[in-house]
């Protein structure tokens, strides 16, 4: 078992985050619960940061793609680290703006922007918009000519890279629904448009390979096709990019199938991108770009763990041991999704060597409801607290009320101390919103 930076075990056998005692902390706070710890987060925005700064004269920003998590804390975290952040939706530019987010430093992304999303945006003056559809630059050309404004964009574009990752989670292929293609001439077409309007001020392109990416080889390529493009740009429509947004995708561990990073090799990441930026702006006699990378999973994944309590083990013999704990499904569709593969350690005895391969199953009323299959743990029984690592990113922001059960709160750590940053749901906001017309009453 490799444990990260973050995690450790104590005299007492028990898995520590960021220097908290997860057993204590189950205690105090109850299961399930999402921790986050707060240096982890810090480091990862900083160490991107500092490269910009350092290898790129600070000739770009850095955007928390907030999608991975939304929530006040997170805001303040990425404004206090002096980094930007990318917002996908109404709900998240709300999330941003309450925290106090500066509005410049919000870049607002969506292949299907509603209109009231799109005026939220300008009436909070969002510093740039990613338009991905030519009814989107009407409608935003529209409303800023009602406005009396003119609006920051980027296009997103598809360059055509295929990063090895799972299929579900690609968005650059020539079949998706995110941007216009380089090869087929849609993305010089639209560049084109874009220009002819009066109230939207191109800035330049936005790209997205995939997420959870480990070949270098496929960002440098994403460089390459988007200098390429930006310079037949120049060539054909005498308009030179000043923007290249090359979006998120790096990968983190979740299991001993994926490396292991360290701060540093995400730095070394973003180093080799910046070498073949700065290599091909220079062949293609453009402008070095203002360059935006937006992480999102490499941020917050590995800073976060679930903790769970076992409740009934169920073994089925010559077929498979179900260990159910108290969470599943509707606090990680990752596994119902993805197959997404985890790490799981019983808190409590940290110390205590594997035995045997079980299956993590959930609460939900559904077979598929499995939080990680195929863990080796050493014998687990009711009451032993479950962890399950590197559930930073996408738990969280992808967890539902299924079967009525409640979203687990999210505790922050900071010198060993956890903290609220999401307050528990209880059974009375689950039926908040619901109401009963008269004739059922
Ligand atoms: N920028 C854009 C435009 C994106 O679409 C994404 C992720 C990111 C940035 C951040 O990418 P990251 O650094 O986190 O890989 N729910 C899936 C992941 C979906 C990612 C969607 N876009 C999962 O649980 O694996």
């Amino acid at each position: 078992m490799n444990f990260r930076d973050t995690l450790k075990v104590n005299g007492k056998g028990h898995l520590e985050i960021g220097g908290a005692d997860t057993v204590e902390l189950a205690e105090k706070f109850g299961t399930p619960l999402y921790v986050l710890d707060e240096q982890y987060i810090r480091d990862m925005c900083s160490v991107y940061r500092d490269t910009i700064r350092q290898d790129y004269d600070g000739n770009g920003i850095v955007l928390y793609a907030s999608k991975a998590l939304s929530c006040l804390a997170m805001y303040k975290i990425a404004e206090s680290e002096n980094i930007g952040v990318d917002v996908v939706s109404g709900g998240e530019l709300f999330t941003a703006l309450r925290a106090g987010f500066p509005a410049e430093k919000i870049y607002m992304h969506g292949n299907n922007k509603l209109p009231q999303e799109l005026e939220f945006a300008l009436d909070h003056n969002v510093g740039t918009i990613v338009v991905d559809a030519y009814s989107e630059i009407d409608l935003l050309d529209g409303l800023c000519a009602q406005k009396n404004k003119v609006q920051n964009i980027l296009i997103r574009i598809n360059p055509g890279v295929e990063a090895h990752t799972h299929r579900f989670i690609q968005t650059a292929k020539t079949d998706s629904k995110f941007g216009f293609s380089v090869a087929d001439g849609a993305a010089m077409k639209i560049t084109e448009y874009a220009l002819s309007k009066k109230n939207l001020k191109l800035e330049g392109y936005h790209c997205h390979i995939g997420s959870q990416i480990f070949e270098m080889q496929s960002f440098v390529l994403a460089v390459d096709k988007m200098l390429a493009f930006m310079a037949a740009v120049k060539e054909n429509l005498h308009f030179e990019a000043s923007v290249l947004n090359l979006g998120g995708g790096y990968g983190i561990w979740y299991t001993d199938e994926d490396p292991q990073l360290k701060t540093e090799d995400y730095a070394g990441y973003l180093k080799t991108v910046i070498a073949e930026l700065k290599q091909k702006s220079q062949e293609y006699g453009l402008k070095r770009p203002y360059l935006v990378i937006e992480p999102g999973r490499s941020i917050v994944g590995e800073a976060g763990i679930t903790l769970y309590t076992v409740g009934t083990v169920k073994d089925i013999p010559g077929i498979k041991k179900y260990v159910a704990v108290d969470g599943g499904m509707f606090d990680n569709p990752r596994y119902a999704l993805y197959q997404a593969k985890y790490t799981a350690i019983l808190a409590n005895r940290a110390n205590e060597k594997a035995t045997e391969t079980v299956s993590v199953a959930g609460k939900c009323c559904e077979s598929g409801d499995i939080v990680c299959a195929n863990v080796s743990l050493p014998q687990a029984h009711s009451g032993d607290i479950l962890a399950v690592l590197s559930t930073g990113a996408y738990n969280y922001s992808m967890a539902s009320n299924y079967n009525r059960n409640l979203i687990p709160p999210i505790v922050l750590v900071k010198d060993g101390k956890g903290e609220y940053i999401v307050k528990p749901q209880t059974y009375e906001d689950l039926v908040r919103n619901d109401v009963i017309p008269e004739r059922l009453k």
